[in-house]
């Protein structure tokens, strides 16, 4: 770790220790404190994650920082201060927001996440550090420094779309609990979930966004060798709407105990605003299925999920068995170019 580094870090770690004061012990910080009773956050969760308030001015922090020694372009490089356009000097970047720091592996603040008390059109509704020497968006995965004991006991990752979420999933035990920035997911995010476990439970919310983000995160882990399960959330729930609405226990038990195989979440994803009704709809269905299973699925899962299209959709198993030949066939000369495939590809007799 390089000098300025450091110094990047333990302004953070100012900035943090200050948005916390004024959170727990001063009358501005009273409002924010109601909100996140109200939300359910008792004062271990919000200590234990470090959270604060930054207070509605103009000029606080880089003030407080430049008293402390720290030059003005650490402060612009950090990230907390922002340079004036017109004149000259600095001013505050978080301003009348919640402030979630964001940790690394070892525990070191290294940026923050804002949120707006009232959520308007106005204003975003988070606003995150820029990236920085220490911060890279693309990176980062919030909670890896408490989760990381937990990740390895379960040998599991849950993954949810939000920080909110996983401070959610906290209070029912469920403490193997990542996320991104609010970004998708990176290939450089799944090596590092990769030194950590073969597994994950996607865990995003339950509205169109979503979905769509788990099929992405599930099709990127699966290719990536990690045995996927997606949990999912009635209605356009998220995880702390769940967890506010039907209690910890509820959530541990009945969304995270009960996540659904790979496959079968990309059915149910392929089904979502289709009517069977419409012939269309229900042969793209069966060939978005197919696709999927003449990708990657073992001769069980095939022969599971065929059976289950059959009943859906009406249509016999042969006919859809011989469908999913065709395409098998296309997908193994899609692939061929790797020279491993053709070799086993050869050894076993044409099934046609
Ligand atoms: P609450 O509304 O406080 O419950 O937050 P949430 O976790 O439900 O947020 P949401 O589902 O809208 O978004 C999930 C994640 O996307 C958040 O944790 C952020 O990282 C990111 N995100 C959401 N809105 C914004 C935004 O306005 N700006 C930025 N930069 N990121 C956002
Ligand atoms: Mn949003
Ligand atoms: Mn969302
Ligand atoms: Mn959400
Ligand atoms: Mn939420």
């Amino acid at each position: 770790q390089s000098k300025e580094d450091q110094q990047l870090i333990l302004m953070h770690e100012f900035a943090a220790d200050m948005y916390q004061h004024i959170l727990l012990n001063t009358e501005e910080g009273q409002a924010a404190l109601d909100y996140l009773e109200n939300r359910g956050f008792t004062r271990e969760i919000i200590e234990k994650n470090r959270i604060g308030w930054s207070l509605p001015e103009w000029n606080y922090m880089a003030s407080s920082l430049k008293r402390k020694g720290f030059s003005e372009e650490e402060l612009e490089t950090s990230g907390l201060a922002i340079a004036r356009e017109q004149s000259s000097g600095y001013f505050d970047r978080f301003r009348g927001r919640i402030m979630f720091p964001i940790m690394n592996e070892t525990g070191k603040i290294i940026a923050f996440s804002g949120r707006v008390l009232e959520h308007t059109k106005q204003e975003a509704k988070y606003m995150n550090s820029p990236e920085s020497p220490i911060f890279q968006k693309s990176q980062v995965l919030y909670n890896v420094h408490h989760a990381r004991s937990a990740i390895r006991k379960n040998r599991k990752i849950i993954l949810f779309e939000g920080f909110m979420d996983v401070i959610a999933a906290g209070k029912a035990g469920v403490d193997n609990a990542l996320a991104t920035m609010g970004t998708s997911l990176t290939a450089q995010h799944i090596r590092q979930m990769k030194r950590f476990a073969q597994e994950v439970v996607i865990c995003f919310d339950g509205d169109d966004a979503g979905w769509e983000a788990a099929k992405r995160a599930a099709i990127s882990l699966n290719e990536e060798n990690f045995k996927v399960e997606v949990a999912v959330l009635p209605g356009k729930m998220d995880p702390d709407d769940y967890v506010r609405d039907n209690g910890a226990e509820a959530f541990k038990d009945q969304i995270i105990g009960k996540p659904h195989a790979f496959i079968a979440f990309a059915m149910m994803h392929a089904r979502r605003h289709k009517n069977f009704q419409y012939e269309n709809d229900l042969l793209q269905y069966i060939q978005e299925v197919l696709q999927l299973l003449a990708g990657r699925s073992s001769p069980l899962e095939r022969d599971l999920y065929i059976k289950q299209l059959s009943v859906e959709t009406g249509l016999s198993q042969e006919a859809i068995l011989q469908h999913y030949r065709k395409l098998e066939n296309k997908t193994i000369e899609r692939n061929r170019p790797e020279p491993t495939i053709i070799k086993t590809a050869k050894k076993e007799p044409k099934r046609i």
